[in-house]
Protein backbone atom coordinates (compact mmCIF):
# COMPACT_ATOMS: atom_id res chain seq x y z
CA UNK A 1 0.00 0.00 0.00
CA UNK A 2 1.47 3.46 -0.77
CA UNK A 3 2.80 5.42 2.06
CA UNK A 4 0.73 8.64 0.24
CA UNK A 5 -2.53 7.34 1.03
CA UNK A 6 -1.32 7.32 4.54
CA UNK A 7 -0.03 10.76 4.33
CA UNK A 8 -3.38 11.59 3.32
CA UNK A 9 -4.84 9.87 6.03
CA UNK A 10 -2.87 11.89 8.20
CA UNK A 11 -3.68 15.25 6.54
CA UNK A 12 -7.51 14.23 7.22
CA UNK A 13 -7.05 13.39 11.31
CA UNK A 14 -5.66 16.75 11.14
CA UNK A 15 -8.57 18.21 9.95
CA UNK A 16 -10.87 16.03 11.91
CA UNK A 17 -9.16 15.61 15.36
CA UNK A 18 -7.29 19.16 15.66
CA UNK A 19 -5.61 19.58 19.12
CA UNK A 20 -8.19 21.85 19.96
CA UNK A 21 -11.34 20.36 19.31
CA UNK A 22 -12.81 22.10 16.65
CA UNK A 23 -12.91 19.28 13.87
CA UNK A 24 -14.52 18.91 10.90
CA UNK A 25 -16.70 15.70 10.41
CA UNK A 26 -14.97 12.69 9.41
CA UNK A 27 -17.64 12.30 6.49
CA UNK A 28 -17.26 15.35 5.30
CA UNK A 29 -13.41 15.35 5.25
CA UNK A 30 -13.41 11.61 3.79
CA UNK A 31 -15.39 14.01 0.99
CA UNK A 32 -12.49 15.05 -0.40
CA UNK A 33 -11.22 15.16 -3.93
CA UNK A 34 -8.18 13.35 -3.34
CA UNK A 35 -9.65 10.53 -1.75
CA UNK A 36 -11.77 10.01 -4.67
CA UNK A 37 -8.84 9.91 -7.12
CA UNK A 38 -7.64 6.98 -5.33
CA UNK A 39 -7.43 3.46 -6.38
CA UNK A 40 -10.14 1.29 -4.63
CA UNK A 41 -7.72 -0.46 -2.66
CA UNK A 42 -6.14 2.43 -1.30
CA UNK A 43 -9.22 3.79 -0.69
CA UNK A 44 -10.47 1.33 1.76
CA UNK A 45 -7.11 1.67 3.57
CA UNK A 46 -7.91 5.44 3.46
CA UNK A 47 -11.31 5.33 5.40
CA UNK A 48 -9.84 2.10 7.28
CA UNK A 49 -7.09 3.88 9.12
CA UNK A 50 -9.30 7.34 9.42
CA UNK A 51 -12.40 5.40 11.12
CA UNK A 52 -9.55 3.13 13.27
CA UNK A 53 -7.97 6.32 14.60
CA UNK A 54 -11.21 8.07 15.52
CA UNK A 55 -12.87 4.97 16.58
CA UNK A 56 -9.94 3.90 19.18
CA UNK A 57 -8.62 7.27 19.57
CA UNK A 58 -8.16 7.29 23.52
CA UNK A 59 -7.01 4.22 23.72
CA UNK A 60 -4.35 4.69 21.26
CA UNK A 61 -3.32 7.91 22.33
CA UNK A 62 -3.00 7.08 25.87
CA UNK A 63 -0.30 4.19 24.95
CA UNK A 64 1.49 6.42 22.86
CA UNK A 65 1.89 9.05 25.41
CA UNK A 66 3.53 6.36 28.06
CA UNK A 67 6.13 5.65 25.14
CA UNK A 68 7.39 9.56 25.19
CA UNK A 69 9.95 10.86 27.38
CA UNK A 70 8.00 14.35 26.55
CA UNK A 71 4.91 15.03 25.13
CA UNK A 72 5.45 16.20 21.29
CA UNK A 73 4.99 19.72 20.05
CA UNK A 74 1.62 20.79 18.71
CA UNK A 75 3.53 21.36 15.45
CA UNK A 76 4.23 17.58 15.58
CA UNK A 77 0.83 16.82 15.69
CA UNK A 78 0.77 15.26 11.70
CA UNK A 79 3.59 12.79 13.48
CA UNK A 80 1.25 11.90 16.33
CA UNK A 81 -1.45 11.36 14.14
CA UNK A 82 0.75 9.02 12.08
CA UNK A 83 1.94 7.35 15.05
CA UNK A 84 -1.53 6.34 16.18
CA UNK A 85 -2.67 5.32 12.48
CA UNK A 86 0.71 2.62 13.08
CA UNK A 87 -0.55 2.03 16.32
CA UNK A 88 -3.93 1.39 14.71
CA UNK A 89 -2.85 -0.99 11.89
CA UNK A 90 -0.53 -3.53 14.31
CA UNK A 91 -3.06 -3.53 16.92
CA UNK A 92 -7.06 -3.62 14.82
CA UNK A 93 -6.05 -5.03 11.24
CA UNK A 94 -4.61 -7.87 9.75
CA UNK A 95 -1.92 -6.01 7.59
CA UNK A 96 1.74 -7.67 7.52
CA UNK A 97 3.56 -5.87 10.88
CA UNK A 98 6.77 -5.60 9.24
CA UNK A 99 5.00 -4.01 6.49
CA UNK A 100 3.30 -1.71 8.58
CA UNK A 101 6.17 -0.86 10.78
CA UNK A 102 8.51 -0.05 7.69
CA UNK A 103 5.95 2.16 6.12
CA UNK A 104 5.62 4.76 9.01
CA UNK A 105 9.45 6.09 8.93
CA UNK A 106 9.14 6.87 5.08
CA UNK A 107 6.23 9.10 5.97
CA UNK A 108 7.53 10.61 8.39
CA UNK A 109 9.89 11.89 5.75
CA UNK A 110 7.30 13.08 3.35
CA UNK A 111 5.55 14.41 6.41
CA UNK A 112 9.22 17.06 6.45
CA UNK A 113 9.64 15.26 9.84
CA UNK A 114 12.89 13.10 9.04
CA UNK A 115 13.59 13.46 13.26
CA UNK A 116 10.72 11.42 13.98
CA UNK A 117 12.00 8.27 11.38
CA UNK A 118 13.91 6.61 14.21
CA UNK A 119 11.41 7.59 17.10
CA UNK A 120 8.67 6.28 14.67
CA UNK A 121 10.42 3.08 14.14
CA UNK A 122 11.16 2.16 17.87
CA UNK A 123 7.84 3.10 18.70
CA UNK A 124 6.20 0.48 16.63
CA UNK A 125 8.51 -2.10 16.66
CA UNK A 126 7.58 -2.08 20.69
CA UNK A 127 4.27 -1.73 19.93
CA UNK A 128 4.07 -5.59 17.86
CA UNK A 129 5.32 -6.88 21.28
CA UNK A 130 2.59 -5.71 22.89
CA UNK A 131 -1.36 -7.19 23.43
CA UNK A 132 -3.76 -4.89 23.08
CA UNK A 133 -6.50 -6.53 24.63
CA UNK A 134 -4.27 -7.24 27.64
CA UNK A 135 -3.42 -3.52 28.17
CA UNK A 136 -7.18 -2.64 27.11
CA UNK A 137 -8.29 -5.22 30.18
CA UNK A 138 -5.56 -2.71 32.53
CA UNK A 139 -7.39 0.41 31.69
CA UNK A 140 -10.57 2.09 33.17
CA UNK A 141 -13.58 2.33 31.00
CA UNK A 142 -13.02 5.47 29.30
CA UNK A 143 -9.71 4.63 28.07
CA UNK A 144 -10.48 1.31 26.98
CA UNK A 145 -13.14 2.06 24.56
CA UNK A 146 -11.78 5.30 24.02
CA UNK A 147 -14.76 7.41 25.04
CA UNK A 148 -14.96 11.21 26.10
CA UNK A 149 -14.93 11.07 30.30
CA UNK A 150 -18.58 13.12 30.09
CA UNK A 151 -19.79 10.43 27.78
CA UNK A 152 -19.32 7.09 29.85
CA UNK A 153 -20.43 9.07 32.98
CA UNK A 154 -23.74 10.06 30.95
CA UNK A 155 -24.18 5.96 30.08
CA UNK A 156 -23.09 5.21 33.68
CA UNK A 157 -25.75 7.69 35.59
CA UNK A 158 -28.17 6.78 32.70
CA UNK A 159 -27.80 3.23 32.59
CA UNK A 160 -25.60 1.47 35.18
CA UNK A 161 -24.26 -1.25 34.68
CA UNK A 162 -25.44 -1.86 30.84
CA UNK A 163 -23.22 0.97 30.16
CA UNK A 164 -20.13 -0.93 29.43
CA UNK A 165 -21.75 -3.06 26.97
CA UNK A 166 -22.99 -0.23 25.34
CA UNK A 167 -19.29 1.43 25.13
CA UNK A 168 -17.93 -1.93 23.82
CA UNK A 169 -20.89 -2.12 21.18
CA UNK A 170 -19.55 1.53 20.19
CA UNK A 171 -16.49 0.00 18.75
CA UNK A 172 -17.26 -2.20 16.73
CA UNK A 173 -17.38 -2.02 12.38
CA UNK A 174 -20.69 -1.66 11.23
CA UNK A 175 -22.44 -3.73 9.14
CA UNK A 176 -23.36 -2.52 5.93
CA UNK A 177 -27.70 -2.10 6.02
CA UNK A 178 -30.23 -1.72 3.44
CA UNK A 179 -33.77 -1.08 3.10
CA UNK A 180 -35.68 -2.70 0.47
CA UNK A 181 -38.08 -0.48 -1.86
CA UNK A 182 -41.08 -1.91 -1.06
CA UNK A 183 -42.72 -0.30 -4.40
CA UNK A 184 -39.88 -2.18 -6.43
CA UNK A 185 -39.24 -5.91 -4.70
CA UNK A 186 -40.13 -7.94 -1.91
CA UNK A 187 -37.19 -8.51 0.93
CA UNK A 188 -36.83 -12.29 -0.33
CA UNK A 189 -36.47 -10.74 -4.25
CA UNK A 190 -33.69 -8.32 -2.72
CA UNK A 191 -32.29 -11.14 -0.45
CA UNK A 192 -31.93 -13.71 -3.59
CA UNK A 193 -30.70 -10.89 -5.90
CA UNK A 194 -27.79 -10.02 -3.51
CA UNK A 195 -27.00 -13.21 -3.08
CA UNK A 196 -26.55 -14.29 -6.74
CA UNK A 197 -24.22 -11.38 -6.83
CA UNK A 198 -22.01 -13.01 -4.78
CA UNK A 199 -23.10 -10.70 -1.50
CA UNK A 200 -23.42 -12.32 2.17
CA UNK A 201 -27.26 -11.21 2.87
CA UNK A 202 -29.06 -11.63 5.39
CA UNK A 203 -32.64 -10.47 7.08
CA UNK A 204 -32.79 -8.51 9.92
CA UNK A 205 -35.56 -9.78 12.30
CA UNK A 206 -36.63 -6.09 13.81
CA UNK A 207 -37.56 -4.43 10.66
CA UNK A 208 -39.53 -5.66 7.52
CA UNK A 209 -36.95 -3.97 4.79
CA UNK A 210 -33.96 -4.45 6.77
CA UNK A 211 -31.25 -6.47 5.04
CA UNK A 212 -27.67 -6.41 6.57
CA UNK A 213 -24.24 -7.46 4.52
CA UNK A 214 -21.32 -7.68 6.42
CA UNK A 215 -18.73 -7.00 4.01
CA UNK A 216 -19.92 -3.86 2.76
CA UNK A 217 -19.30 -2.98 -0.65
CA UNK A 218 -19.67 0.12 -2.19
CA UNK A 219 -23.10 1.29 -3.35
CA UNK A 220 -22.86 1.05 -6.97
CA UNK A 221 -22.11 -2.55 -7.37
CA UNK A 222 -25.62 -3.67 -5.49
CA UNK A 223 -27.99 -5.07 -7.58
CA UNK A 224 -30.64 -2.03 -8.44
CA UNK A 225 -29.20 0.65 -6.51
CA UNK A 226 -29.36 3.21 -9.37
CA UNK A 227 -32.48 2.22 -9.92
CA UNK A 228 -34.19 2.64 -6.30
CA UNK A 229 -34.44 -1.11 -5.49
CA UNK A 230 -32.14 -0.09 -2.26
CA UNK A 231 -30.89 2.15 0.05
CA UNK A 232 -28.55 2.69 2.94
CA UNK A 233 -30.22 2.45 6.10
CA UNK A 234 -29.63 1.25 9.80
CA UNK A 235 -32.45 -1.37 10.58
CA UNK A 236 -32.91 0.67 13.88
CA UNK A 237 -33.39 4.01 11.93
CA UNK A 238 -35.85 1.84 9.73
CA UNK A 239 -37.93 1.97 12.37
CA UNK A 240 -39.81 5.23 13.01
CA UNK A 241 -41.21 4.97 9.67
CA UNK A 242 -42.88 2.00 9.88
CA UNK A 243 -44.71 3.74 12.90
CA UNK A 244 -46.62 5.79 11.03
CA UNK A 245 -49.58 5.77 10.03
CA UNK A 246 -51.63 8.21 7.68
CA UNK A 247 -54.97 7.51 6.13
CA UNK A 248 -55.22 7.18 2.15
CA UNK A 249 -54.29 10.56 0.51
CA UNK A 250 -53.59 11.75 4.26
CA UNK A 251 -50.83 14.31 4.95
CA UNK A 252 -47.63 13.70 6.38
CA UNK A 253 -44.82 15.61 7.68
CA UNK A 254 -41.11 14.91 8.00
CA UNK A 255 -39.79 17.59 9.92
CA UNK A 256 -36.30 17.45 9.97
CA UNK A 257 -35.64 15.59 6.70
CA UNK A 258 -32.36 15.90 5.19
CA UNK A 259 -30.27 14.17 3.73
CA UNK A 260 -33.85 11.78 2.94
CA UNK A 261 -33.24 8.42 4.17
CA UNK A 262 -36.66 8.39 5.97
CA UNK A 263 -38.37 11.07 3.78
CA UNK A 264 -37.69 8.11 0.54
CA UNK A 265 -38.46 5.23 2.80
CA UNK A 266 -42.27 7.39 4.05
CA UNK A 267 -42.71 7.63 0.31
CA UNK A 268 -42.21 4.19 -0.59
CA UNK A 269 -44.82 3.33 2.21
CA UNK A 270 -47.75 6.03 1.33
CA UNK A 271 -47.08 6.78 -2.43
CA UNK A 272 -50.56 8.23 -1.74
CA UNK A 273 -50.08 10.33 1.03
CA UNK A 274 -49.29 14.46 0.44
CA UNK A 275 -45.66 14.46 1.68
CA UNK A 276 -44.24 17.49 3.20
CA UNK A 277 -40.17 17.17 3.44
CA UNK A 278 -38.98 20.11 5.81
CA UNK A 279 -34.98 20.65 6.96
CA UNK A 280 -33.62 24.12 7.70
CA UNK A 281 -30.45 23.18 5.89
CA UNK A 282 -30.35 24.58 2.34
CA UNK A 283 -27.57 22.53 1.18
CA UNK A 284 -28.60 18.87 3.34
CA UNK A 285 -31.97 19.59 1.81
CA UNK A 286 -30.50 19.07 -1.63
CA UNK A 287 -29.63 15.64 -0.71
CA UNK A 288 -33.25 14.59 -0.23
CA UNK A 289 -34.01 15.63 -3.54
CA UNK A 290 -31.27 13.21 -4.66
CA UNK A 291 -32.42 10.52 -2.76
CA UNK A 292 -35.87 10.82 -3.78
CA UNK A 293 -34.82 11.07 -8.09
CA UNK A 294 -32.83 8.23 -7.43
CA UNK A 295 -36.02 6.40 -6.00
CA UNK A 296 -38.23 7.74 -8.84
CA UNK A 297 -40.43 9.36 -5.47
CA UNK A 298 -41.32 13.01 -4.98
CA UNK A 299 -42.22 14.96 -1.90
CA UNK A 300 -43.19 18.70 -1.69
CA UNK A 301 -39.87 20.15 -0.26
CA UNK A 302 -39.70 23.28 2.41
CA UNK A 303 -36.79 24.68 3.78
CA UNK A 304 -37.56 26.08 7.05
CA UNK A 305 -37.45 25.82 11.01
CA UNK A 306 -39.28 23.32 12.62
CA UNK A 307 -39.26 25.03 16.00
CA UNK A 308 -40.83 28.10 14.15
CA UNK A 309 -43.88 27.02 11.81
CA UNK A 310 -45.16 30.45 11.44
CA UNK A 311 -43.21 31.56 8.24
CA UNK A 312 -43.32 28.01 6.25
CA UNK A 313 -46.88 26.12 7.68
CA UNK A 314 -49.86 26.58 5.61
CA UNK A 315 -52.25 25.97 8.03
CA UNK A 316 -53.40 23.08 6.86
CA UNK A 317 -53.13 19.72 9.88
CA UNK A 318 -51.26 17.22 9.59
CA UNK A 319 -52.11 13.31 9.63
CA UNK A 320 -48.90 12.23 11.12
CA UNK A 321 -45.19 14.09 11.46
CA UNK A 322 -42.09 12.19 12.00
CA UNK A 323 -39.88 13.97 13.89
CA UNK A 324 -36.43 12.63 13.47
CA UNK A 325 -34.71 15.33 15.85
CA UNK A 326 -31.17 16.81 15.71
CA UNK A 327 -29.48 14.95 18.92
CA UNK A 328 -25.99 13.72 20.35
CA UNK A 329 -25.80 10.66 18.00
CA UNK A 330 -24.30 8.80 20.61
CA UNK A 331 -26.20 6.02 19.60
CA UNK A 332 -24.26 5.71 15.98
CA UNK A 333 -20.79 6.25 17.32
CA UNK A 334 -19.27 2.98 15.10
CA UNK A 335 -20.43 4.78 11.95
CA UNK A 336 -19.90 8.05 13.13
CA UNK A 337 -16.80 7.68 16.10
CA UNK A 338 -15.78 11.80 15.50
CA UNK A 339 -18.55 12.79 17.14
CA UNK A 340 -17.36 11.23 20.02
CA UNK A 341 -14.79 14.26 19.82
CA UNK A 342 -16.57 16.51 18.77
CA UNK A 343 -19.46 16.45 20.89
CA UNK A 344 -19.59 18.88 24.48
CA UNK A 345 -21.99 18.55 27.33
CA UNK A 346 -23.16 22.18 26.42
CA UNK A 347 -24.14 20.85 23.26
CA UNK A 348 -26.57 18.30 24.88
CA UNK A 349 -27.96 20.96 27.10
CA UNK A 350 -28.56 23.15 23.99
CA UNK A 351 -29.79 20.13 21.85
CA UNK A 352 -32.22 19.07 24.54
CA UNK A 353 -33.85 22.51 24.50
CA UNK A 354 -33.95 22.41 20.83
CA UNK A 355 -35.58 19.55 20.66
CA UNK A 356 -38.36 19.91 23.15
CA UNK A 357 -39.14 23.37 21.50
CA UNK A 358 -39.59 21.57 17.87
CA UNK A 359 -42.04 18.65 19.81
CA UNK A 360 -43.85 21.48 21.52
CA UNK A 361 -44.07 24.19 17.86
CA UNK A 362 -45.35 20.85 16.06
CA UNK A 363 -47.77 19.17 18.74
CA UNK A 364 -50.55 21.98 17.31
CA UNK A 365 -50.09 21.04 13.84
CA UNK A 366 -51.37 17.75 14.01
CA UNK A 367 -55.20 16.81 13.65
CA UNK A 368 -57.20 15.28 16.72
CA UNK A 369 -56.66 11.60 16.66
CA UNK A 370 -53.00 12.21 14.45
CA UNK A 371 -49.98 11.15 15.92
CA UNK A 372 -46.53 12.77 15.94
CA UNK A 373 -43.05 10.12 16.04
CA UNK A 374 -39.94 11.35 17.68
CA UNK A 375 -36.66 9.94 16.87
CA UNK A 376 -32.63 10.32 17.96
CA UNK A 377 -30.30 8.41 17.04
CA UNK A 378 -29.20 8.80 20.55
CA UNK A 379 -28.54 6.95 23.76
CA UNK A 380 -29.29 9.67 26.27
CA UNK A 381 -31.78 9.57 28.39
CA UNK A 382 -32.75 13.31 28.69
CA UNK A 383 -32.75 13.58 24.86
CA UNK A 384 -35.20 10.40 24.86
CA UNK A 385 -37.66 8.68 27.39
CA UNK A 386 -37.11 11.65 29.52
CA UNK A 387 -37.72 14.19 27.01
CA UNK A 388 -40.85 12.08 26.22
CA UNK A 389 -41.90 12.20 29.42
CA UNK A 390 -41.97 15.82 30.21
CA UNK A 391 -43.49 16.10 26.82
CA UNK A 392 -46.28 14.29 28.16
CA UNK A 393 -46.48 16.45 31.37
CA UNK A 394 -46.70 19.30 29.65
CA UNK A 395 -49.72 17.97 26.90
CA UNK A 396 -52.25 16.76 28.01
CA UNK A 397 -54.09 15.91 24.92
CA UNK A 398 -51.08 13.66 24.21
CA UNK A 399 -50.70 9.55 25.50
CA UNK A 400 -47.92 7.57 24.56
CA UNK A 401 -49.04 5.29 21.60
CA UNK A 402 -45.69 3.81 21.40
CA UNK A 403 -46.22 -0.24 20.58
CA UNK A 404 -45.07 -2.25 23.34
CA UNK A 405 -42.16 -4.36 22.60
CA UNK A 406 -40.47 -2.48 20.35
CA UNK A 407 -37.35 -1.14 22.33
CA UNK A 408 -34.81 -3.51 24.10
CA UNK A 409 -34.74 -2.15 27.75
CA UNK A 410 -36.94 -0.69 29.62
CA UNK A 411 -37.96 3.23 29.78
CA UNK A 412 -40.42 5.58 31.49
CA UNK A 413 -42.02 6.18 27.67
CA UNK A 414 -41.70 5.19 24.10
CA UNK A 415 -38.85 3.09 23.05
CA UNK A 416 -35.50 2.62 23.73
CA UNK A 417 -33.26 0.27 21.67
CA UNK A 418 -29.31 -0.39 22.52
CA UNK A 419 -27.36 -1.58 19.91
CA UNK A 420 -26.85 -5.21 20.19
CA UNK A 421 -23.67 -5.89 22.62
CA UNK A 422 -20.80 -7.61 20.58
CA UNK A 423 -22.72 -11.22 21.16
CA UNK A 424 -25.34 -9.97 19.52
CA UNK A 425 -23.42 -9.24 16.19
CA UNK A 426 -24.16 -5.47 16.16
CA UNK A 427 -27.20 -5.69 14.01
CA UNK A 428 -28.12 -2.46 14.41
CA UNK A 429 -27.17 0.93 16.19
CA UNK A 430 -28.84 2.69 19.08
CA UNK A 431 -31.30 4.43 18.57
CA UNK A 432 -34.75 6.02 20.49
CA UNK A 433 -38.52 6.18 18.97
CA UNK A 434 -41.89 7.27 20.72
CA UNK A 435 -45.04 7.28 19.25
CA UNK A 436 -47.47 10.22 20.26
CA UNK A 437 -50.91 10.09 19.56
CA UNK A 438 -53.40 13.33 19.63
CA UNK A 439 -56.33 12.57 21.98
C1 LIG B 1 -31.02 13.36 12.45
S1 LIG B 1 -30.91 14.41 11.08
C2 LIG B 1 -32.26 13.87 10.12
C3 LIG B 1 -31.99 12.62 9.32
C4 LIG B 1 -33.10 12.32 8.32
N1 LIG B 1 -34.40 12.27 8.93
C5 LIG B 1 -32.85 11.03 7.56
O1 LIG B 1 -33.45 10.01 7.90
O2 LIG B 1 -32.06 11.04 6.62
C6 LIG B 1 -31.50 15.91 11.73
C7 LIG B 1 -31.78 16.98 10.70
O3 LIG B 1 -32.40 18.07 11.40
C8 LIG B 1 -32.07 19.24 10.72
N2 LIG B 1 -32.36 20.37 11.62
C9 LIG B 1 -31.64 20.83 12.65
N3 LIG B 1 -32.26 21.86 13.23
C10 LIG B 1 -33.42 22.05 12.55
C11 LIG B 1 -34.49 22.97 12.67
N4 LIG B 1 -34.49 23.90 13.63
N5 LIG B 1 -35.53 22.87 11.82
C12 LIG B 1 -35.52 21.93 10.84
N6 LIG B 1 -34.53 21.04 10.67
C13 LIG B 1 -33.49 21.10 11.52
C14 LIG B 1 -30.62 19.06 10.35
O4 LIG B 1 -30.27 19.90 9.27
C15 LIG B 1 -30.57 17.58 10.00
O5 LIG B 1 -30.71 17.43 8.62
Amino acid sequence: MSTDTRLLAVQILKDVLPTDGNGRSLREALASPQRAALNPAERGLLTDLCFGVCRHYRFLDHWLSRQLQKPLKASARPVQLALLCGLYELWFTERAQHAVVNAYPDLCRKLKAPWAAGLTNAVLRKATREDPAALAETLPPPLRYSLPDWLWQQWQQDWGDQAEALAAASLQQPPLTLRVNRRQLTRDAALESLTTAGLDAQPVAIAPFAITLQNPVPVQQLPGFGDGALSVQDAAAQLPAELIEVPANGRLLDACAAPGGKTGQLAERFPDATLVALDNDASRLRRVTDNLTRLGLAAQLIEGDASTPEPWWDGELFDAILLDAPCSATGILRRQPDVKWHRRPDDLTALVSLQARMLDALWPLIRPGGMLVYATCSLLDQENAAQISAFLTRHSDARDDTPPGTGSVPVSAGAQLFPPTPAGAGQHDGFYMARLRKN
